[in-house]
């Protein structure tokens, strides 16, 4: 199981030692919330901070784009450097074409749902994508209590990903904390997404990291 912190809760006047901390704790990937104050309340993180994130690392982006017509900036995010882009399937009118331009554009296509968006919208376009993530909060803010219906949703998502006999990446987003990923584990989930856990943990964002490790069983 791989942990993907959240830059959106670190303190960004010093952003590339926020990403290094992480790293050195043991982090996966490296979460970027991308928020365009339509799609959700906050505006966040463009392209040009993507790119900054880029030049401090060598793991993983994952760019979660939470913004409406997100395939107007699809190239912008691969151009920044994103691995991993994620777009919202109650965002997109064709879904389908926008994951197809993603891997085109040479970069792997995520979908993510909201909490109160069925999986089974998405069984047609599961052939079709790389990760699917389940949103365990409503997006738009880091912070948030976990909603606990999550947890049989990741294991419906497992199935309904085994059952079509997908690879695709299975990550959480949202609330998650060393007290959760356990079951989060067992459900089925590949990455889990940790932002204040991870950030706003007492003793540095590395020890944030370590404590989800610990949680999940992986070695120091
Ligand atoms: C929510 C974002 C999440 C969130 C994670 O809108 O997509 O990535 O910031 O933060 P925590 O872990 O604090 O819920
Ligand atoms: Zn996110």
């Amino acid at each position: 199981m791989k942990i993907a912190p959240s830059i959106l809760s670190c303190d960004f006047s010093r952003l590339a030692d926020e990403i290094q901390t992480v790293e050195s704790g043991g982090a996966d990937w490296i979460h970027v919330d991308v928020m365009d104050g339509h799609f959700v309340p906050n505006i966040t993180i463009g392209p040009i901070i993507t790119a900054g994130a880029r030049k401090a690392t060598d793991l993983p982006l994952d760019v979660h784009l939470m913004i409406e017509q997100p395939d107007r900036y699809l190239e912008a995010f691969v151009d920044a450097g994103a691995d991993w882009l994620t777009v919202h399937a109650e965002a997109c009118t064709h879904l389908h074409r926008t994951v197809q331009r993603i891997r085109e554009l040479g970069a792997r296509a995520g979908v993510a749902i909201n909490p109160a968006t069925p999986l089974a919208s998405l069984t047609d376009v599961v052939p079709y994508i790389d990760l699917l993530l389940v949103m365990s909060v409503n997006p738009g803010f880091g912070g948030q209590s976990y909603i606990s219906a999550s947890t049989a949703k990741v294991r419906d998502a497992r199935t309904l990903l085994d059952e079509m006999g997908s690879t695709a990446e299975l990550e959480v987003d949202g609330g998650v904390d060393a007290g959760n990923v356990g079951e989060l584990q067992a459900a089925g989930a590949s990455v889990v997404v940790a932002g204040s856990a991870v950030y706003g943990h007492v003793d540095g964002a590395a020890a944030g990291v370590r404590l989800i490790r610990d949680a999940l069983g992986r070695k120091p």
